[in-house]
């Protein structure tokens, strides 16, 4: 699965950025203010900062803040929810590396966040998984739950298609520049164990609710069921899907504007 639109705007600095790191994508400039919405513990923020940029993480989890403070003396970062939080000075651009997709409780009220947060002009830049994202991860857990009699798994994350996306992109008053949405299989160096150790990770809320004598069986079924998709010679591999794309503020309309003072 490929579908991608990529236009090119001035206001970024890439020809291509198919593939290439999202900091590239942004193209931070030496003093512009930034903020990285969904920082966790920092790793994007500090690619943010090293090219000069004024950075701000932002992230929900005070634990991530904590330890995105530890491992990044000298960079600021704020706990915040994206569904909620406010700034007092406007930014030149908000960035997002894998994380939007955790913001599932109202995707239109963390655009409505972000416009104003950003001056008119102002980039909106990010990566999140994608419709199919972890399809067959998903695949596996679902149907290992219905195995074990538990219904079906809660999943805390948001997947949109590129088509979903630009929507509310567009009706929350930004003007797209780019828009991909590609499969993107990445190796699970960190889990041996497979699709077992990524549902432990990534999925702990919904093996919380499963009594505590089914975790293991329903965990092994879960590789069983994967496996086929997803377990390679070479270790197993996740089906990533990324939605990214850059788009930019529009300026205020007239009609949202201030009213001018009577007699002007
Ligand atoms: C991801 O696509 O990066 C992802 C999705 C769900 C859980 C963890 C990671």
């Amino acid at each position: 699965m490929n579908w991608a639109v990529t236009t090119y705007d001035s206001a970024f600095g890439y020809v291509s950025a198919h593939g290439a790191p999202l900091v590239d994508l942004l193209d931070p400039q030496p003093g512009e203010r930034i903020i990285d919405l969904g920082c966790g513990t920092g790793t994007f923020t500090a690619q943010i900062a090293e090219r000069g940029a004024e950075v701000l993480g932002i992230d929900g989890n005070p634990e991530m803040i904590a330890q995105a403070r530890a491992l990044n003396p000298g960079l600021s970062f704020a706990v915040g929810d994206a569904h909620t939080f406010t700034t007092t000075e406007k930014y030149d651009a908000v960035a997002s590396n894998a994380a939007l997709h955790w913001m599932n409780r109202d995707p239109d009220a963390v655009i409505a966040r972000v416009h104003a947060a950003l001056r008119p002009g102002g980039r909106f830049v990010g990566e999140l998984g994608g419709a199919g994202n972890c399809a067959e991860l998903i695949a596996a857990m679902q149907t290992a739950w219905r195995v074990f009699g538990l219904g079906e798994p809660e999943l805390p994350w948001y997947f949109p298609s590129p088509a979903e996306y630009a929507a509310r992109l567009e009706a929350g008053g930004f003007t797209i520049r780019l828009l991909e949405h590609a499969d993107r299989p990445t190796r699970m160096t960190e889990g041996p164990d497979g699709a077992a150790d990524w549902v432990r990770t990534y999925a702990a809320g919904a093996l919380a609710e499963v009594p505590p004598e089914l975790v293991e069986p329903l965990l092994a079924r879960i590789n069983d069921l994967a496996a086929p998709a997803l377990r390679r010679e070479s270790g197993w591999v996740a089906d990533y899907v990324r939605l990214r794309f850059a788009a930019v503020r529009k300026a205020d309309t007239a009609a949202a504007a201030p009213e001018a003072p009577p007699g002007f």
